[in-house]
């Protein structure tokens, strides 16, 4: 998808206002949740309520100096303890601990001015159809490999010895053909071995035989130290005085893979993730169809269009000249890694032409063309599934383990993109789960994480197939999933771009974003409390640019307008006219004052509501015909009592099936016509019938 989409669809989307203001500009003291209905009639109870409203306000923010959680406990009090009894103020959700629910923030991912993402789930009957058990074996068999490696050494596998008798095995270095992308070249010579041997070339393919038959090949990828990048980074960060704050970045990447699907199929890795207080971007949202153009501005900064004019003007020519995010890590004296599997369709070699120098320090691509070419197998679709008998996913893992402890005391920034297993199938990444929680698991505990910023994502869900088909499948496509962890002291070093990034989550968010992040970790002084506050007030009085560091506030007003998510990829909802006698809206109204009278069904003593009139209705679809989610906000009045109501309905056209999403407000005061129960919940609703 390229920019001619962008304007081609170049519809705003509506602006959906909820009531929000700004007090202050370091201190959002949000009344989103405070909701006051005013009676127009009576301008006199209007102002003193305005009047009251400030006080309290006032009040709060001297109370609590802008502190979120203390201030939402004691705002809550300050209702429940009825200071003023008349204005009601609700904020159930936020009276929630804020853990993570797969239904995110009151049924919606992103709830801001600017957008609205429904949450939806994971489990929902209509995706649940394509969840099925995987399996496969690898064409060579299950037989374990003959010789394994660690950092510095290829030794044979010390659980299948015995086979080793009367066996020969030498080993020949291969290296990167000169200029050429999809070309290697091997060493003459073959070095015999017995038993281990140490190594200190980068690229190894081993060959062993017996009776002067190959019976065994195989392929091997290490990181020797290079002599010109050591003294690079020396001398680029002897000039450095920031280094403590720097971390290390490693980016794995699992190509294909919604956030829906990832929780689904990853539910371990998930987990793992969120034990090490992962920030998981829930509106991250992909701004083209496929891998390329949504790597592009993660590794630019730019769209694929600007990156042509810029580097790539003819499609002969290499991507070398290009302005990716590594060369500014090389620059700044990181080692630079960047490792693709699956070498038919890696990112700037699929229908490209790749680069004519390797584009980093340590770069994947000659082990990946040796060793698929040679033993690759089990090729289903688009990829080897297999090298020998082991699975390709888990050695671009074997190998992301040996970037992990090699540099573990040193700075680099590693780009490792996983393709072979996830890129074909919906339901192929649960046969990933285990390995990549144990990746993860042992980067954790071997202390790693000390030094790196963990990012886990993905550029898009599945983009065809039966799932892709489905209503799910075509909002999934377009919703992949990031994870960051970040340190523990670096977190508390830096507490005012954490809590940005932590706010983040609940923001529309894009690759462009994640490059902006990637260069503040570039430059860790820019996120200090006080630089970070000048930058703020910086970002406040100039327009809104495309991509925005997620350790600065991304602003409530944002729209995939904005954010350049193209139309036709935004799962926005925007609003719709309602037509007042539409029989959906009545249909869901009817459904809305149901649900209030079950939850009133256990107390006696409340009235049973009807409904009263209709005050106001939305309607929130995505911007595709038929759409087959639609969110209905309502806001009814009752009888008897008169009380006002406000919720959102969300129904679906496939089952005709509805629910409330989120909780019920309660717009106007109710005074004590609900003295007669003690709930909190229950007395927003209930009108005593004595
Ligand atoms: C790697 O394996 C070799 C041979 O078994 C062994 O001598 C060496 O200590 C190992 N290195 C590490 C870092 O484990
Ligand atoms: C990154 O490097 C490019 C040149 O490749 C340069 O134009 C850009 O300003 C650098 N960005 C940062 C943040 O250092
Ligand atoms: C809704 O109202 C409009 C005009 O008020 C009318 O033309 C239309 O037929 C009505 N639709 C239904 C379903 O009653």
């Amino acid at each position: 998808m390229d920019d001619t989409n962008i304007s081609e669809f170049h519809r705003r989307n509506t602006l959906f206002y909820n009531g929000k203001k700004f007090i202050d500009d370091e201190c959002e003291l949000t009344t989103t949740l405070i909701k006051i209905k005013i009676q127009k009639s009576d301008l006199r109870l209007q102002r003193w309520l305005i009047i009251i409203v400030l006080l309290v306000l006032l009040l709060m923010s001297f109370l609590n100096n802008c502190n979120i959680n203390p201030f939402r406990i004691i705002r809550f009090e300050a209702m429940a303890k009825s200071i003023t009894p008349d204005i009601v103020m609700q904020e159930h959700l936020s009276l929630l601990p804020r853990v993570y629910t797969p239904m995110g923030n009151d049924g919606f991912l992103v709830r801001n001015k600017g957008c609205y993402l429904p949450a939806m789930d994971p489990f929902d009957p209509e995706p649940r159809h394509f969840i099925i058990k995987e399996s496969f074996e690898c064409e060579y068999g299950k037989s374990l490999p003959l010789i394994e490696s660690n950092n510095t050494a290829l030794f044979i596998n010390p659980l299948v010895s015995n086979e080793f008798n009367n066996i020969n095995c030498c080993w020949r270095p291969f290296w990167r053909t000169k200029n050429d992308d999809n070309a290697i070249t091997f060493d003459q010579q073959c070095y015999p071995f017995q038993n281990s041997i140490a190594i200190n070339a980068e690229f190894v393919k081993v060959e062993c035989s017996r009776n002067n038959q190959v019976t065994y090949k195989d392929y091997y990828v290490f990181l020797p130290r290079k002599p010109l990048v050591e003294e690079r980074c020396k001398q680029a960060l002897s000039k450095n005085k920031f280094l403590e704050d720097r971390l290390s970045i490693l980016v794995l990447g699992i190509d294909s893979v919604s956030r829906m699907n990832f929780h689904r199929m990853m539910p371990k890795t998930v987990k793992l993730l969120h034990s090490l207080n992962a920030v998981e971007m829930l509106g991250f949202t992909k701004v083209a169809e496929n891998t390329y153009p949504n790597l592009v501005p993660l590794l630019s900064g730019l769209n694929q269009d600007e990156l042509q004019k810029l580097c790539w003007q003819t499609p002969k020519e290499t991507f070398d000249e290009c302005p990716l995010l590594w060369k500014n890590f090389s620059t700044a004296g990181y080692r630079t890694i960047f490792a693709e599997d699956a070498y038919t369709m890696t990112t700037f070699n699929y229908l490209k032409p790749g680069f004519r120098d390797e584009p980093t320090d340590y770069y994947l691509r000659p082990y990946c063309l040796g060793a698929e070419r040679d033993i690759g197998n089990t090729r289903k679709l688009n990829a080897n599934l297999c090298i020998g008998t082991r699975k390709t996913f888990d050695c671009i893992l074997d190998y992301s383990r040996k970037v992990v402890t090699e540099f573990s005391s040193e700075l680099y920034f590693a780009f490792i993109w996983q393709a072979s297993l996830t890129h074909d199938y919906f339901a192929y990444p649960q046969l990933g789960d285990d390995s990549y929680h144990d990746f993860i698991e042992y980067v954790s505990q071997k202390d790693l994480l000390n030094r790196i910023v963990l990012i886990v994502m993905s550029d898009h869900g599945i983009r065809w197939g039966k799932f892709r088909q489905t209503y799910q499948g075509k909002i999934e496509d377009s919703l992949p999933f990031v994870f960051i962890v970040l340190p523990r002291w670096w977190r508390e070093k830096f507490p005012l771009a954490w809590g940005n990034l932590r706010k983040n989550s609940h923001s529309l968010a894009t690759a462009f974003d994640l490059h902006e992040t990637l260069k503040d970790l570039l430059n860790p002084q820019s996120l200090h409390e006080s630089f970070l506050k000048e930058r703020i007030k910086a970002q406040a009085s100039s327009p809104i640019p495309r991509g925005i560091s997620w350790f600065l506030p991304v602003p409530d007003i944002r729209t995939c307008d904005m954010a350049h998510i193209p139309n036709h990829w935004c799962m926005c909802h925007t609003s719709n006219t309602v037509i007042w006698n539409d029989t959906s809206l009545q249909d869901s109204v009817s459904f809305f004052v149901r649900e209030l009278n079950d939850m009133l069904s256990g107390y006696p003593l409340c009235a049973t509501l009807n409904l009263k009139l209709i005050k106001d209705a939305k309607i929130w679809s995505d911007n595709t015909d038929g759409a087959k989610l639609l969110d209905y906000t309502v806001t009814i009045q009752t009888t008897p009592g008169d009380a006002i109501f406000e919720a959102t309905v969300r129904y679906k056209a496939d089952d005709n099936s509805r629910k409330l999403v989120g909780s019920i407000s309660r717009l106007n005061a109710y005074g004590i016509q609900s003295a007669c129960v003690d709930e909190f919940n229950i007395r927003l609703y209930c009108y005593c019938l004595y």
